[in-house]
């Protein structure tokens, strides 16, 4: 049995990750910025009121990990946000929101979680394929676009100092996915489930190792340019 932290549970794919993993037989810790009341009553283990762009509310997490003596085996930092703009109408407020939890959320995570963290644990970071830099061949959505571009940033930085003490670590992306992050993205796609999401990115991490730790990968196997 593993233990395994997902950060950013209350809805949508990393709720579908916590379900699909403690059924599976997994010891789950959710961190959720609500009460997950979902997940408990699915016997997951909730740590609430985690709002990943507070310090305090953060170190919190640190320290029901230490009260609870944990190790972990993976951790996935999978919240959130979307918010559409474009080009002559940014809202740059709205923007520093969308870095604040798409860039620094997953940093202030892993960071209050290195000591729960042991050579042969993995780290997981959902950002994004429209953070990739190779693959924006469409322009628009700046702030979604930026913070995941530096997500990958942080997630590959994680890597290289991560993988030195046996920790493997990888970028994330899950498909397009029908969730309420994009209930009103434009355009028509064959959005997936949150459960075939969930179910590629767990077979994902369970394939992941320090010899391909510091790549992106797509839930459904492919590997991404950064
Ligand atoms: N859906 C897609 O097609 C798609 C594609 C590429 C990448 N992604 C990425 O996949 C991840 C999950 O997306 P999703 O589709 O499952 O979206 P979702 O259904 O909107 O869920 C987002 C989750 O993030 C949490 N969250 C947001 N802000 C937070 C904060 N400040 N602190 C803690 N938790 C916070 C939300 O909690 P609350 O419920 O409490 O707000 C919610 O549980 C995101 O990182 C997203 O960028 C999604």
């Amino acid at each position: 049995m593993k233990t395994i932290l997902v950060v950013g549970a209350d809805r949508g794919i990393a709720h579908s990750i916590c379900l699909m993993l403690k059924a599976r037989g997994e010891r789950v810790i959710a961190a959720c910025m609500g009460a997950g009341d979902s997940l408990l009553k699915a016997d997951v283990e909730v740590i609430g009121g985690i709002d990943i762009t507070s310090a305090p509310a953060v170190a919190m997490l640190g320290g029901a990990l230490k009260d609870k003596q944990l190790k972990l085996d993976w951790l996935l930092h999978v919240a959130g946000v979307l918010g559409l703009d474009e080009l002559g109408r940014i809202d740059y407020d709205d923007m520093r929101r969308q870095f604040e939890i798409n860039t620094l959320g997953p940093l202030r995570v892993v960071e209050v979680c290195l000591p729960h963290l042991d050579a042969g644990a993995k780290v997981g970071v959902v950002t994004s394929r429209v953070g990739s830099l190779g693959d924006n061949g469409s322009g628009g959505m700046y702030a979604y676009r930026v913070s995941k571009c530096a997500a990958n940033m942080v997630t590959l930085n994680l890597h290289h100092d991560l993988s030195q003490r046996g920790v493997a670590v990888v970028a994330l992306h899950p498909g397009m996915v029908a969730t309420d992050l994009t209930k009103d993205y434009p355009g028509t796609f064959n959005y997936i489930q949150p459960e075939d999401a969930a179910k590629g990115l767990i077979a994902r991490m369970d394939e992941l190792t320090l010899q391909t730790s510091g790549q992106f990968r797509h839930a459904n196997g492919d590997t991404l340019i950064w």
